[in-house]
């Protein structure tokens, strides 16, 4: 454990300095500290200028309604526009897959490319994400206290609740911690920051792969980090699934555009929040993978594949439109959601499940699988059903309508893992905005909170 800031920053340089450099190639510390100060001029101008600008009303029914639209958060790397998607730093999905650098050998972007946008804003080079595989690869294996811990939970403990709390353990070793305990000047925070969060991303692969071998195939051996491969073809090889390049490509896709999706969802904030009260990263991440344990947030991707294969074992093999739709509404009345559909900002179908859509249009074995044929057919006919049945704002897919039912189809069928794989990702968004809060010196997050009495009192004067 690092109990020395000479220590930390030793480490630091060793990870992220000259060493490892390839030939006239920046490090993502170096990236960022082109990016910071430019950012810091900016916010703190706009403080200066602007600090008493109204930016909307407050309505009874935001504070009453869990906060939707209302703008009240700082969160530089990603925007989502209710009826075009996501965006990071300005990219749409496919703008993204056409300038990301992809995996040797693959097409689809890479966690190390999208990482490297988040945090900095700007496109990598290829060989600026080869080194930052590098170093994650070098970075990745798990401490033995934390295989140790991992390995003494019960089987049947949610793989969710196994993943925060090796996350939450990592933190044995957290730079920051140690840093601030010792003492450091504010403007130091974002380097710790930096380097807890590369750690944790590098050794979530490892710790996941350790949480499904030990649930679903116990006894089996984990390959070690092959150090020439990417993030998620390490993961990939360490579930036991190594070789399977498609499974490969589209887990590589599937991280990378969950990584972000705004800072208000419910993960994202989460880390936002716990970061604020100067948690280290990976204090503040275990806080967030429980809230994306929620099954209405991170858990609707098993609750998906549950109801679609519910829906087959009902209806079996030849499942018309018409089927389906009796079904939707069997589950509308019996006061359940339909999983995968809706959403609290997007009105329109969520761009990642069409790009998991068109990952599969691509593949003629995903196109034959009847599961993913269901997917397809359910959303012909959901969003006429929700809209009839007229509450959801949103009557169409989300992400989770379409992630599980590809994992299934290659054999990754141990559906309450989804959301671990989900935690995997999640990480590149959280911990970008947790290096970017201590990079501009962001205050601990404490809004205002009002009784019902309060509010009424409040309406009358
Ligand atoms: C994602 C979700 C939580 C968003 O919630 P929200 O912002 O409150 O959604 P809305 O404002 O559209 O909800 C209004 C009403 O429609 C209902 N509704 C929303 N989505 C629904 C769905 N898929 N099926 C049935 N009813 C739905 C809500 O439960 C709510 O009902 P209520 O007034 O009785 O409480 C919600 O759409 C949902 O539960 N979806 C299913 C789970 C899921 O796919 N989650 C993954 C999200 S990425």
């Amino acid at each position: 454990m690092f109990r020395q800031g000479s220590l930390a920053s030793k480490s630091f340089a060793r990870s992220f300095g000259a060493q490892r450099r390839l030939a006239s190639t920046k490090t993502i510390r170096e990236a960022l500290e082109e990016v910071i100060p430019v950012k810091q001029a900016q916010l703190k101008q706009l403080k200066a200028e602007h600090g008493q600008a109204v930016l909307g009303d407050v309505k009874v029914e935001q504070v009453l309604g869990g906060m939707r639209g209302l703008k009240a958060m700082l969160w530089d790397a990603s925007v989502l526009d209710p009826l075009e998607g996501i965006r990071f730093h300005g990219k749409s999905i496919p703008e993204c897959q056409k300038t990301l650098p992809a995996a040797p050998g693959g097409k689809e972007i890479i966690a190390e490319s999208m990482l490297w946008l988040l945090l900095t804003g700007k496109v990598p080079t290829e060989a600026e994400v080869r080194q930052l595989s590098a170093q994650l690869a070098e970075k990745g294996e798990l401490p033995a206290h934390i295989e140790k811990l991992i390995d003494s939970l019960p089987k049947d403990l949610h793989p969710m609740t196994q993943l925060g709390m090796g996350v939450a353990a990592l933190n044995q070793e957290s730079v920051f911690a140690a840093a601030y305990e010792k003492g450091i000047k504010k403007t130091e925070y974002w380097t710790y920051a930096l380097e807890d969060s590369i750690n944790l991303i590098a050794r979530l692969p490892a710790l996941a792969a350790r949480i499904f071998r030990n649930v679903y195939n116990p006894g089996a051996a984990i390959p070690g980090i092959n150090k020439e491969l990417d993030l998620v073809g390490n993961y990939v090889n360490m579930l036991g699934y190594g070789g399977n390049h498609d499974l490969t490509e589209y887990l590589r896709l599937y991280i990378s555009i969950h990584g972000d999706h705004e800072g208000g969802n419910a993960s994202a904030h989460t880390a936002h929040l716990v970061g604020s009260t100067l948690a280290d990263p990976y204090l503040a991440y275990s806080a967030a993978l429980y809230a994306l344990a929620g099954p209405l947030h991170g858990l609707a991707n098993q609750e998906v594949l549950r109801w679609q294969l519910n829906m087959r074992k009902e209806l079996g093999d030849n499942i018309t439109h018409e089927h389906i739709k009796e079904f939707l509404w069997k589950t509308l009345k019996s006061g359940q959601v339909v999983p995968g559909y809706g959403h609290g900002v997007l009105r329109n179908p969520d761009p990642r499940f069409m790009a998991l859509q068109e990952f599969c249009d691509t593949r003629p074995e995903l196109l034959a699988d009847p599961v993913i044929q269901l997917v397809k057919k359910t959303y012909d006919v959901a969003p006429g059903v929700l809209t009839e049945h007229g509450k959801t704002k949103n009557p169409y897919p989300n992400v989770d309508a379409a992630s599980g039912c590809v994992l299934y189809h290659y054999g990754l069928t141990q559906f309450k893992y989804y959301t671990v794989i989900f935690g995997v990702s999640r990480a590149l968004g959280c911990v970008t905005q947790l290096v970017w809060a201590r990079a501009l010196g962001l205050p601990l997050e404490r809004p205002k909170s009002l009784s019902i009495d309060a509010i009424e009192k409040l309406i009358k004067s």
